[in-house]
């Protein structure tokens, strides 16, 4: 038995969707711990392309419980339209395989227009527009309403008035139209009956599941960059994307979990605002983009794209507590020629061994660069490292060297198959 924490090493899309799928096999449980419908996951099975926001990775494998945390934001609506998505493909056979946590925030209408308004004025970060942030602020200001809720008119209708007591006149002064507090309880309750027989108390089901002796995967959304506390701020997503996120979204002592484990693509990809010192423009940026086919799965934006950024990934190990990675998309960097990779950051003559946390620090931070032959082959047949190309081998190798932690699996096409597995964290001993 094992409890794994699986969570994004860079600025989200590490392809987190592939691994978490892989390392669901050794799992009874998936379960996500933060974040909402700005996530977007990509499986490719049997060929097959599915793209899911809400419901871990998980529910690919049938029998395996698939939990939505407390420490998330649920849209009751993308939610249906996914459960009934998945169904229709073959897959949720069983309701019992899914949990949505009773205490999991509600992104209702209003807090969607907030967002995409405050994207059209000044001061737009980029977010996905999902309604992340305003949810999570009225959690926060504790005005949020919650799964529980749903099922509880009476209540329901008592703080969605209070709350657009104060939204629908900030609304106004933003130039978007207010709502009717009647519409938005009928439709939402309409979803709580939809989804009652999901909504339970999700840690105390997470918690008998460990000690049941069963294996549990905490699936993190987005990446370290992101985080609301140590990423990029203020260009970070509204929630905990770190490994102590699982803690406080699931309810979970961090005394449970063995190990954790983060995931980067063998590059660097971006969406939405804020710097990215390693970015490449024009058409080297592109190149890597159409190799990597680089379009956001949930926005259908291009990503932007850069050289990898190992002060960031050191960020992201130290703040985890990463035993080891496992790396995406090497495949892509085939015939990019040479490669580059960031070693360090250079700020007023001092060599910088973490990407800077502080805006204005990052903004004027240069990066160290060294230059890696790179190799011509394709590599997506390959099942063994000591098969890759000798100069696929020297940029994993220095990968591990220049981060102290070893790579769990190397990831050389979209399918399950295309994968070289190293080590396996289900197997793993306790990390003290
Ligand atoms: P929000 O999470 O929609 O509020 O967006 C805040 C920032 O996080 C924006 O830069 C988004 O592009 C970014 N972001 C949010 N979710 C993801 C994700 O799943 N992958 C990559 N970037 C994301």
């Amino acid at each position: 038995m094992a409890v794994v924490v699986i969570v994004g090493a860079q600025w989200g899309d590490e392809g987190k969707g592939k691994v978490v799928d892989l390392y669901t096999e050794h799992a009874d449980v998936v379960a996500r711990f933060g974040g909402g419908p700005n996530a977007g996951h990509t499986l490719v099975v049997d060929g097959n392309k599915l793209v899911t926001h809400l419901i871990p990775s998980g529910v690919l494998r049938a029998g395996k419980k698939c939990v939505l945390g407390d420490g998330m934001v649920v849209d009751p609506q993308t939610l249906l339209e996914e459960i009934a998505g998945i169904k229709s493909r073959g897959y949720l056979v069983d309701d019992g395989d899914l949990l949505i946590g009773e205490r999991a925030h509600v992104i209702l209408p209003y807090h969607r227009r907030i967002d995409q308004i405050r994207e059209s004025r000044a001061g737009a970060i980029g977010t996905t527009k999902r309604g992340i942030g305003p949810a999570y602020e009225a959690k926060v200001a504790r005005r949020g309403i919650r799964m529980a809720d749903l099922l509880r008119p009476d209540r329901l209708r008592a703080l969605v008035a209070q709350n657009l007591d104060e939204v629908n006149p900030y609304l106004e002064r933003l130039g978007g139209e207010a709502f009717q507090a009647d519409i938005i309880v009928d439709e939402a309750l309409r979803h709580g009956e939809s989804l009652r027989r999901y909504i339970a108390d999700a840690s105390r089901f997470v918690h008998d599941s460990i000690r049941r002796g069963q294996s549990v995967l905490f699936e993190g959304a987005q990446g370290a960059l992101l985080d609301v506390d140590h990423g990029t701020y203020p260009f970070v997503t509204s929630s905990s994307t770190l490994a102590g996120g699982a803690c406080t979204g699931l309810g979970i002592g961090p005394t449970s979990i063995h190990v954790v484990i983060g995931i980067t693509k063998a590059y660097a990809t971006r969406v939405g605002g804020g710097p990215f010192p390693t970015e490449l423009d024009g058409t080297e940026g592109e190149r890597l983009r159409d190799a990597g086919a680089e379009f956001g799965s949930t926005t259908g934006r291009p990503r932007r794209c850069g050289w990898l950024d190992i002060p960031g990934l050191r960020l992201a190990v130290r703040i985890n507590g990463m035993a080891g990675l496992a790396l995406t998309k090497l495949d892509v960097l085939k015939a990019i020629r040479p490669i580059k990779m960031c070693v360090a950051y250079r700020l007023g003559g001092k060599l910088l061994d973490e990407i800077p946390q502080d805006p204005a620090d990052l903004a004027h931070a240069e990066p160290v660069f060294e230059t890696l032959d790179g190799w011509s082959e394709d590599i997506r047949d390959v099942r063994d490292l000591d098969d890759l190309p000798p100069g696929a081998r020297r940029y994993l190798a220095r990968i591990e060297d220049l981060l102290g932690v070893p790579l769990y699996l190397v990831s050389v096409g979209p399918s399950r198959a295309e994968t070289i597995v190293l080590k396996n964290p289900f197997r793993a001993e306790r990390t003290e």
